[in-house]
């Protein structure tokens, strides 16, 4: 395995089994709220530190931007390693069983490793650029769904930030409409690993954070499907609005999502204010 890759999961399962460890203790946790419907506990802070720690330690001159650390911006810096240590964390606090690990290394703003690990299931996903990606050493395929009858969405609702709702619920009423299902599991990061291997045909998203995104991405790309903006754009790390498929199925999604997109959800901005550097301890 290629040496960042190595390095990288070594770090997801170190935080992993860390949250798993704090699974029958959730009563007794430390909870504050970064925001409307945005919880933070000890465990995602404790998590993100071993990874950093893990990663620091081999890597000591590459730049950071994870969540609990808050970093302004999307850095252009040669390694930035992009990590959200744990993706549901909502989830997690209500003993729901469906959270994530994701780490990304970034080499001057392209995505070049991503890791997703899923301590629960124990599954781990992996991906290189130009290597492929892999899901316990087997290769991903995203599916061959070529319509939307059958084919099973996943999703996001926008429930921190609720200005964007018509235009959420018209894209899902539309999407609704002729598909086999939509599931929200509450897991960015691992919504985006299940359609890379294959147990979501397509997934669309609005507001999304670059450590949300970033691991899922590669896999995706790597698995043989398309990511892309609401509207068929490269700006979905600066947008956070992710619309990601196979290259048939994204086509019939694009065309669906787009009339539905407002001009407000094509300039949101990169990181909102309440993720700005002054509101977060702890940076690194
Ligand atoms: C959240 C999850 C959720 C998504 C939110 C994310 P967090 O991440 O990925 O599925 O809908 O937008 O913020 O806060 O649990 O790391
Ligand atoms: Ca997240
Ligand atoms: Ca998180």
């Amino acid at each position: 395995m290629d040496p960042m890759l190595t390095i990288a999961v070594r770090a997801a399962r170190a935080a992993g089994d860390l949250i798993v460890r704090y699974t029958d203790r959730i009563d007794s946790l430390t909870i504050s709220s970064k925001g409307r419907n945005d919880f933070v506990s000890e465990v995602d802070r404790q998590a993100e530190l071993e990874i950093v720690n893990v990663l620091r330690k081999a890597y000591p001159s590459h730049a950071f931007l994870a969540e609990e650390g808050g970093r302004h911006g999307l850095p252009k810096g040669e390694f930035t390693w992009v990590i959200d240590p744990l993706d549901g964390t909502t989830n997690f606090l209500h003993g729901f069983p469906h959270f994530a690990v994701s780490i990304a290394l970034l080499h001057k703003g392209r995505i070049e490793c991503g890791v997703i690990y899923d301590p629960m299931r124990q599954e781990l996903f992996t991906a290189k650029r130009g290597a492929g990606a892999t899901l316990q050493s087997r290769r991903l395929r995203v599916t061959p769904q070529k319509t939307f009858k059958g084919a099973l969405l996943g999703t996001g609702f926008p429930f921190k930030d609720q200005r964007h709702n018509d235009a959420y619920f018209g894209m899902f009423r539309e999407l609704m409409k002729d598909t086999a299902g939509i599931r929200r599991a509450g897991s960015a990061a691992l919504d985006l690993a299940w359609v890379a291997c294959g147990r979501l045909d397509g997934f669309w998203e609005i507001g999304l954070m670059p450590w949300d995104m970033a691991a899922g991405v590669l896999l995706i790309l790597e698995a043989g499907g398309i990511v892309t903006d609401f509207e068929g754009g490269d700006k979905f790390l600066e947008t956070g609005n992710i619309l990601t498929a196979n290259p048939r199925l994204h086509v019939l999604m694009e065309e669906t999502i787009r009339p539905h997109v407002t001009d407000a959800l094509r300039h949101r901005p990169l990181l909102s204010e309440k993720h700005d550097e002054k509101d977060r301890p702890g940076q690194q």
